[in-house]
């Protein structure tokens, strides 16, 4: 009796034991584990809602004001950490108290005063100030990392980790959310962000501030802000859909007439992908040399050399409206899947050509696409196996298009669009990996697709052209 009653007590212990160390509260994983960049997006919470209250400087590119992030937390918490890089950190209130933070490279880790209870929401604001990409080495150097000044104002293209550069973000395409952008800029120039355009408030100083807001959630590196002077070209897309073009004055007419096949644009990749998945949709055009365009969920951003004089630009601007589909509401789950977002924005963009000028057409600039990636031997990536240090390889652009046109070309048209459109449809708002696009290409065309898929997508070598043969 009393040996049952040891056991019974010793039993009870380990229970209660076990108990504790399951509750023992967590330290967030400074990473979302993406085998390219394992310091990307930090682990414990899920974000729901950024505000992001600023003031810039145009003298100095200052940004001075407070990031407030509304977020969930998985575990119950100790200590979590957000993605920041450079400015000078004035406060961190997690719930309205004051936190101790320390900072780590790309990871601002902060204690909260007490710890945060599983499945609870908390907010976190962070005031900061200080000129953007000051004093910082630069991460993943593709185009742009973050803020950018240039002589007519700034713009924001963050793809992939440049968003940490300006706010502090939980900057994985995993972790998605909501934003409301107050930006509060000298009274001369206008601001344009993401969503909808809320309130204009012109301030008692020579200051106005700009309040936008999204509707739905998205990556960290679609953030956008841009400051400049701007003339407002208003457009109508389908069932409604409001477009708001941001044009260089100088350049608005000429613009108008270049994005005029927009709302068609958006129409046509109705029928194919499935509705416009955005409460608005438009440009912002930047006065400046860039060289790229970026996919900036609801506001395109394109630099004035892509869209102004150029033979290519519907081309362009087919692909970066396609991103918003494929990229922007099917977001990525690791960098590495990038074709996701290129190759199938490549491949839109020649079925707006099919659609807009002639199937010839498209036919044709498949096989010059297809000459080149030849042509261009190792130097060009499989298309879901970049190198880390070069993501977006052209291969993954050119390759990636040709895996799409490939896998039509093979299956039938009435297959291949169903495949497109269920895959849309199953990822919508959500992330994908490219084994989920190539299970749903299985099961929708009742085909062994494995090695196909292994040879236009992994293999190194190229596989040979098929002939562009149309099945219904
Ligand atoms: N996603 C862009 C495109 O549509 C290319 C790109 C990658 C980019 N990284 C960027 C553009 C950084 C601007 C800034 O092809
Ligand atoms: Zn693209």
């Amino acid at each position: 009796m009393k040996k049952h009653l040891l056991t019974i007590f010793i039993v009870l212990l380990i229970v209660g034991l076990v108990q504790a160390q399951d509750n023992k509260p967590q330290t967030g994983a400074e990473g979302l584990g993406d085998p390219y960049f394992p310091q990307l997006g930090n682990g414990g919470y899920n974000a729901e809602h950024y505000t992001l209250d600023l003031k810039w400087d145009d003298t100095s590119n200052r940004l001075d004001g407070t990031v407030t992030m509304r977020a969930k937390a998985y575990n119950d918490l100790s200590r979590f950490d957000l993605d920041f890089l450079g400015f000078t950190i004035n406060s961190v209130l997690v719930d309205g108290k004051e936190a101790t933070y320390k900072r780590d490279g790309r990871e601002l880790q902060i204690t909260p005063p007490a710890t945060l209870k599983q499945d609870e929401t908390f907010e976190t604001a962070v005031s900061y100030s200080g000129v953007p990409g000051k004093g910082v080495p630069p991460f993943y150097d593709v185009f742009a990392e973050g803020w950018i000044r240039y002589d007519k104002g700034a713009y924001v293209a963050s793809e992939p980790d440049g968003a940490a550069y300006w706010y502090p973000v939980n900057d994985h395409p995993l972790d998605k959310a909501s934003y409301t952008f107050e930006i509060t800029v000298p009274d001369a120039y206008t601001v344009a962000a993401n969503g909808q355009l809320q309130t204009v408030v012109d301030n008692p100083d020579p200051t106005t501030t700009y309040t936008w807001e999204t509707r739905d959630e998205l990556a960290s590196y679609l953030a956008t802000v841009n400051i400049a002077k701007f003339t407002i070209q208003k457009a109508v897309g389908p069932h409604g859909l409001p477009i708001r073009n941001y044009f260089p004055p100088d350049k608005a007419d000429a613009l108008t007439k270049i994005f005029s096949d927009f709302p068609n644009m958006i129409a046509f990749y109705e029928t194919i992908f499935g509705a416009y998945p955005f409460e608005a949709a438009g440009a912002v055009v930047i006065d400046s040399s860039l060289s790229f365009a970026l996919e900036t969920q609801t506001l395109i951003l394109f630099g004035k050399d892509i869209a102004v004089g150029r033979t290519g630009a519907q081309t362009v601007i087919a692909h970066e409206l396609a991103h918003q589909w494929f990229g922007d509401s099917v977001s990525l789950s690791q960098w590495k899947d990038v074709w996701l977002n290129e190759g199938f924005a490549t491949y839109a963009s020649m079925l707006w050509m099919e659609h807009s000028v002639s199937q010839a057409a498209m036919v044709k600039q498949m096989d010059q696409y297809y000459s080149i990636v030849v042509a261009q031997g190792s130097k060009y990536a499989a298309p879901a196996n970049p190198p880390q240090d070069d993501l977006f390889n052209d291969g993954v652009y050119l390759r990636g298009a040709w895996a799409l046109h490939a896998l039509r070309l093979k299956v039938g048209d009435k297959i291949f669009f169903n495949i497109m459109h269920t895959y849309y449809d199953h990822f919508k708002y959500g992330n994908a990996s490219t084994g989920d696009f190539t299970s749903i290409a299985s099961q929708v065309s009742g085909q062994d697709l494995e090695d196909f898929f292994q040879q236009w997508l992994f293999d190194e070598k190229v596989p040979a052209k098929p002939d562009q043969v149309f099945l219904p």
